[in-house]
């Protein structure tokens, strides 16, 4: 079992970064699985902010090889502008980034397609980054679909061109949107050509070798498994398997290579974009939430809205994805706060649930919140495990006897450094 898989328990955003960016140093392959540019992920190293977007979190550490997977789909603009940011920190990756052959390409009539869909949905919008996600992944489904490995092939340009005419077609049943094709047409051909420097591998063949040679490989998670294509808050969801489950398709191994899933929890929770959120608070709480943990999007910099903990949702994600440790984040935002919440429960209809319905769309939920007390006091200074309060470890105890799951880490700021390992 050589396949360790980190990925986010909530709605995204959940700190999956900064963890990879940790733990990588222990892995010879950091390979991500599903999602694409739609995910951002936020490292800090000394003074500097880097946010990934497609290139997986273990990309600065330079003996470990970094995969984008099958499961990925790939924006050549965004590929070729996160390259050149790495380029500028002079982050070295020439010899330690590959590219599978069968991960699919975003084109911009999918990013087309995706606004004008949005629009067409007016107030019950999914709230997409709108990235050309959902389009690109329906091209694969449909079988449609543009893949890296053809940009070699000699009639790239005219499968390119079949596909733009599907879209196009598409487009006239949607609402009109401002989009400059000719403009973003050449940029991503320009782009394709930074892509292509990449080397590509066969990703199935190459992770299996890996395996083999007795390679550690940590499988880093987009999105959250909340906003899972099959058990998110459907249809207020991403396109892609973001649970385990992805891993063995994104990456083309098997079930039994996986060893540890290591579930990052926020100390509160997060949603950005539309669809339910039992827990949210639209008050001052959630406003000092937002403003003390800067929760605005690392890829759209979107206000993401904040609430409570919700430990049925958490246990539902612990169950799907099998989740073996868990990793708290952002414990410090909490350092101002009297009293902390969890929801243990949920009443509807006037009955206790500790089981997520069918529809949180529809259902009138009313979360049973259990008061905690806050430690109020700065984490700033603290270095190691053991020198937190003991009413923050409290918390911590409480949140790992209500999920039944032991927590592994404790993460305290978004630099490297502070991170405690219990
Ligand atoms: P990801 O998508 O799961 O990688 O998370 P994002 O990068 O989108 O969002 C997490 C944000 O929280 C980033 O701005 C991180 O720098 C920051 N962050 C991560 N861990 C901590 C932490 O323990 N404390 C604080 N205050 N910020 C953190
Ligand atoms: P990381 O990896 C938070 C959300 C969008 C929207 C829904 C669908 O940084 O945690 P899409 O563009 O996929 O069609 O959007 O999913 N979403 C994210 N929210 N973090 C992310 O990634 C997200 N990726 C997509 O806001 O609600
Ligand atoms: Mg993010």
């Amino acid at each position: 079992m050589a396949v360790d898989v980190l990925l986010g328990l909530q709605w995204g955003d959940e700190g999956k970064g900064k963890i990879v960016d940790y733990l990588a140093d222990k892995y010879d392959l950091v390979c991500r699985f599903q999602g694409g540019p739609n995910a951002g992920h936020t490292i800090v190293i000394g003074q500097t902010k880097y946010v990934l977007h497609t290139i997986p979190s273990g990309i600065f550490r330079s003996n470990i090889t970094n995969v984008i997977g099958n499961g990925v789909v790939i924006d050549p603009i965004t590929f070729k502008k996160e390259l050149a940011k790495l380029d500028a920190a002079e982050v070295k990756y020439k010899k330690n980034l590959l590219v599978a052959k069968k991960a699919h390409l975003i084109v911009p009539t999918h990013r087309w397609l995706d606004v004008a869909s949005e629009a067409a949905k007016g107030k019950a919008k999914i709230g997409s980054t709108l990235k050309g996600i959902g389009p690109t992944y329906m091209d694969k489904t449909g079988r449609n679909g543009l893949r890296v490995g053809d940009l070699f092939a000699a009639d790239f340009r005219e499968k390119y061109d079949a596909l733009k005419a599907k879209h196009m077609g598409l487009l006239k049943g949607y609402p009109e949107v401002a989009f400059n094709i000719e403009e973003e047409e050449q940029e991503w051909f320009d782009s394709i050509e930074k892509l292509k420097e990449i080397p590509t591998i066969d990703c199935e063949y190459y992770v299996n070798q890996a395996i083999k040679d007795g390679k550690k490989i940590l499988a880093e998670g987009a999105q959250g498994s909340m906003l899972d294509i099959d058990f998110g808050t459907y249809p207020f969801v991403t396109s892609s398997n973001t649970i385990t489950a992805g891993v063995c398709t994104g990456l083309g191994i098997a079930p039994q290579q996986i060893a540890e899933v290591i579930g990052i929890v926020k100390a509160y929770c997060t949603r950005v974009g539309s669809g339910p959120f039992p827990t949210e608070l639209h008050d001052d709480t959630g406003e000092k939430l937002r403003k003390i943990g800067h929760e605005f999007g690392a890829t759209t910099g979107r206000p993401r809205r904040c609430g409570w903990n919700d430990i049925p949702q958490l246990k539902y994600t612990i169950m799907i994805n099998g989740v073996t440790q868990l990793v708290i984040t952002k414990l410090d935002v909490l350092d101002d706060f009297e009293k902390i919440y969890v929801s243990e429960s949920y009443t509807i209809e006037g009955e206790s649930n500790y089981q997520l319905p069918y529809d949180l769309n529809d259902s009138n939920i009313e979360p049973n919140y259990t008061e905690i007390q806050g430690w109020n006091s700065s984490l700033d200074q603290v270095e190691s495990y053991d020198q937190l309060p003991k009413v923050a470890k409290d918390y911590i105890d409480k949140l790992e006897q209500m999920l039944d799951t032991p927590i592994s880490m404790v993460s305290t700021g978004p630099e490297r450094r502070k991170l405690l390992v219990r």
